[in-house]
């Protein structure tokens, strides 16, 4: 198993989503000739046929796969297949109507949606236990299929959130698990407010949304917790099924979706079990009217890739047409589609397929278009992906094997990332995306994020958990705070060494409790940070002005009113109408070797420039601002020589080191 965790793709591979379910047999092999004469090589099948696979209850039929994949075979293409488990029968839905979940807004899930089963249901366990053994033991010596997707998206659509009475059942004992006494879960959380103290575990209610008001942060917070442990227990007793039938050159992975913190789930935990990180890549999808932008892309790709220390993922479905459910939005150009595959694998994809061969005809993915139209003909699409394979494949090659050494990492936590969840703090980071999705830490984390992409330093995203500081020379820290004294201790260290810390307002203000830290603000990081903080304002959907120096710019989100002991005052305050102004507003420390900057607020896009390229200057990092639209990422060569991979996101010819990159194009330098 260490040796595929370890191994990365020599090659880039190329494939597509392919669903001979829901296409004439006729079509197959045409479909195959043609998805091979693209230069495919890999078709990824199978993720929502569980009741094509078991018509009724324990017994199966494997025709239908049995045959496709046979065809594909002939054809030389490899197979991916996906436990279909994601979308159930309605006989397994009929057997146990109790199986669907119940989301905390009081709905019940009806059947015929997708990812409606409760991961607490025993029914739908066994159901899932036996269908994905099934597939595992009749598959497991083919010898076409070199890999798994176990489920897919596990936790997207709102399904990582669930009060059934399944749940109810283990959410008492997952309390009790973690709290031996009441005592100490009624301390932790705080219940002596509202007359809430709880004197059994059994009492504790889930969280159901009220008309307004909140439910204790401290429940709400383990029921998150909770969530994740159901989810990530669901996808390691199906990885444990497929490890003990599969052969170990076969790996396993999943299809993660966007935004990464928009779930409860810990993808990094719900990865340990799997070979690398798989991700689903639609830069623009829906109802947006344009693409998010590429240096948010490279944020999240950037987190995909730190999920594990393969140092590269898998895209599973990556956006080839324009896609929507009921509502359609911008159409990239094919060119600007390409580019999405040449941003994916700068920055660490080495396999791509694309979602979906053909447009669905029929079904809930009507709207979602494909490489190819219903009608089947050539069009601009496929003859844009033919060419991109054929004509570029080498140069991805030449990079997308070598290590991806980061000088910079931005550190989440995803305990962080859940209690901003509720406790919003300011409406600048409450960004519900969807009735399910909040991306509200994601858009802060992504802030600190663009700044390395900006100015062409190479960074990674890891959670606290995860972060080796002897790596990086610059770590950002945003929205941290419910901050461990062990990892403050670590950080401390680091700084005095020589690092360069970033820390984002808010910083050390809860305890590990996730109570109120009961020290001056911010907490654990006074010290290092060589100031205090006593006053703030929330700027909710305001901006305020501030001074970098002489530069305006102004403040978001947040505003820290803060207090220099030791640290030097970088920006201030300047917008006449606030009582606090001429405070400061963003400081700088000298500790040891090493630096800690501290911002009381988030910079605007002026500010983030201006304060970036100082806080790089005063760095020992390599940075030069590279204009907007022009991306580029530093991989080593085998003998240490940097070679440099520019993206070009924009319509307009760039340059980079004297040469032309042309319109979301591409180029390998060095
Ligand atoms: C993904 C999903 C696919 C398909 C696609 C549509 O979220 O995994 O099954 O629905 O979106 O664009």
């Amino acid at each position: 198993m260490e040796k595929v965790m370890t191994q990365k793709n020599k090659t880039i591979e190329f494939g597509v989503d392919y669903y001979p379910d829901q296409w004439d047999r006729s079509l197959w092999d045409s479909d195959f000739a043609r998805i091979k004469e693209m230069g495919a090589g890999t078709v990824r099948m199978m993720e929502f046929a569980w009741a094509i696979i078991e018509p009724r209850e324990g017994i199966f039929d494997f025709t239908l796969f049995d045959d496709a994949i046979a065809l594909a075979a002939k054809h030389g293409l490899k197979v991916i297949l996906g436990t279909p488990t994601a979308t159930i029968p309605v006989w397994l839905h009929d057997l146990d109507p109790s199986i669907m979940q119940t989301h905390p807004s009081g709905g019940r899930r009806a059947f015929g949606i997708r990812r409606q089963p409760c991961s607490n249901a025993p029914v739908f366990l066994e159901a899932v236990d036996r269908i994905v053994e099934a597939v595992a033991k009749h598959y497991a010596s083919h010898q076409s299929i070199e890999g798994w997707q176990v489920d897919n998206e596990i936790g997207h659509e709102g399904s990582d959130r669930c009060v059934c009475a399944h749940c109810r059942k283990q959410w008492s004992l997952w309390l009790g698990k973690k709290y031996s006494t009441l005592q100490s879960l009624n301390e932790t959380w705080g219940t002596v407010f509202w007359s809430t103290t709880y004197s059994s575990f059994d009492e504790i209610p889930l969280p159901v949304k009220d008309m307004h008001l909140l439910q204790n942060p401290g429940l709400m917070l383990d029921y998150m917790r909770f969530m994740s442990d159901s989810a990530t227990g669901f996808a390691a007793r199906q990885v444990a099924i497929l490890r003990k039938n599969l052969p170990s050159h076969v790996w396993i992975s999943t299809n993660l979706y966007a935004p990464p913190t928009g779930t409860v789930i810990d993808l990094e935990e719900m990865l340990k079990t799997m070979d690398f990180p798989g991700f689903d890549n639609y830069p623009v999808w829906g109802d947006m009217e344009e693409p998010i932008p590429y240096y948010f892309n490279s944020y999240v790709l950037a987190y995909i890739r730190g999920l594990k220390d393969t140092g590269n993922f898998s895209v599973f479905e990556q956006i080839s047409g324009f896609q929507g459910h009921a509502c359609l939005g911008y159409m990239p150009s094919e060119k600007e589609m390409i580019k999405f595959t040449h941003q994916a694998v700068a920055l660490g994809a080495d396999r791509i397929i694309y979602f979906r061969w053909r447009t669905a005809a029929s079904g809930q993915e009507q709207l979602c278009y494909g490489i190819l139209d219903t009608d089947s003909q050539d069009n601009d699409r496929l003859a844009a992906i033919t060419e991109n394979i054929s004509d570029r494949s080498a140069e991805y090659n030449r990079f997308a094997a070598l290590p991806f050494k980061a000088d910079a990492c931005v550190v989440y936590d995803r305990d962080n990332s859940r209690i901003v969840k509720n406790q919003y703090l300011s409406k600048g980071i409450n960004i519900p995306i969807s009735i399910f999705a909040e991306a509200g830490y994601d858009l802060e984390m992504a802030r600190s994020f663009a700044p390395f992409t900006l100015f062409g330093i190479n960074a990674d995203v890891k959670s606290v958990q995860s972060l080796d500081l002897s790596r990086y020379k610059i770590i950002s820290l945003p929205l941290y705070q419910i901050a461990d004294p062990v990892f403050v201790r670590c950080l401390e260290k680091w700084v005095r060494a020589g690092g360069t810390l970033i820390l984002g307002w808010r910083s050390g203000s809860r305890d590990m409790k996730n109570h109120n830290i009961a020290k001056i603000l911010p907490g654990e990081f006074s010290e290092l940070a060589g100031i205090h903080v006593r006053k703030f304002e929330s700027l909710n959907s305001k901006k305020t002005k501030i001074r970098i120096g002489l530069i305006p710019a102004k403040g978001e989100v947040w505003a820290d009113i803060v207090e220099p002991v030791t640290a030097k005052v970088i920006a201030r305050y300047s917008d006449a109408k606030k009582h606090y102004k001429g405070s400061a507003a963003i400081t700088v420390n000298s500790v040891g070797k090493g630096k800690v900057w501290y911002l009381g607020t988030s910079p605007d896009p002026v500010g983030i420039f201006f304060l970036y390229r100082k806080i790089f200057r005063m760095s020992d990092v390599r940075a030069k601002f590279l204009g907007m639209g022009l991306e580029v990422v530093r991989r080593k060569s085998v003998e240490g020589k940097d070679i440099f991979v520019a993206v070009n996101h924009t319509a307009k010819t760039k340059r980079f080191k004297g040469k032309r990159i042309k319109a979301y194009d591409f180029r390998v330098i060095g």
